[in-house]
């Protein structure tokens, strides 16, 4: 069954106009962080910080109802060995299962997540 479904966009040159450490530190997970430190282009941090960004807001639109006590770092959104995004978080049980799909163009990133239970 589905239980919800979020989607995000972002304008990637939002983020070059925020403080760019405090918005990191709010943003990623310490796997996320740790990921972004050993990315060297800057083309690529932006795109993935945005991807990551999208992906957040998109699992809160999916997750909850007007919750505001949820936090950027409950979920982490790493890649498989294909590539392929995956999400990790606190709020998921075993019953759950998040689809959720990134990208991005120079310009833009975008998220989509579905949540379905059993
Ligand atoms: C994987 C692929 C679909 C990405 O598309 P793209 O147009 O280059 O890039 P997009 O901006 O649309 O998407 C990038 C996001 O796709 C996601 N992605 C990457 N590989 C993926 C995969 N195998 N399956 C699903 N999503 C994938 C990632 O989330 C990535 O963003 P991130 O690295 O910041 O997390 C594309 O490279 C492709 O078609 N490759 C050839 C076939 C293929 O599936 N290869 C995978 C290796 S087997």
């Amino acid at each position: 069954m589905i239980q919800g479904i979020g989607i995000d966009l972002v304008e990637l040159s939002r983020i070059t106009s925020w403080t760019q450490d405090k918005f990191i530190e709010r943003i990623l997970s310490d796997d996320e962080k740790m990921i972004f430190d050993s990315i060297t282009s800057e083309d690529r941090k932006l795109t993935f910080i945005g991807g990551r960004f999208a992906a957040k807001e998109a699992l809160f639109k999916a997750f909850f109802e007007g919750d505001k006590t949820a936090n950027y770092k409950d979920f982490s959104i790493l890649n498989d060995l294909n590539g392929k995004p995956y999400v990790i978080s606190k709020h998921q049980s075993d019953k759950m299962t998040i689809h959720i799909s990134i990208t991005h163009t120079k310009d833009y990133a975008m998220a989509y997540v579905v949540i379905e239970t059993l």
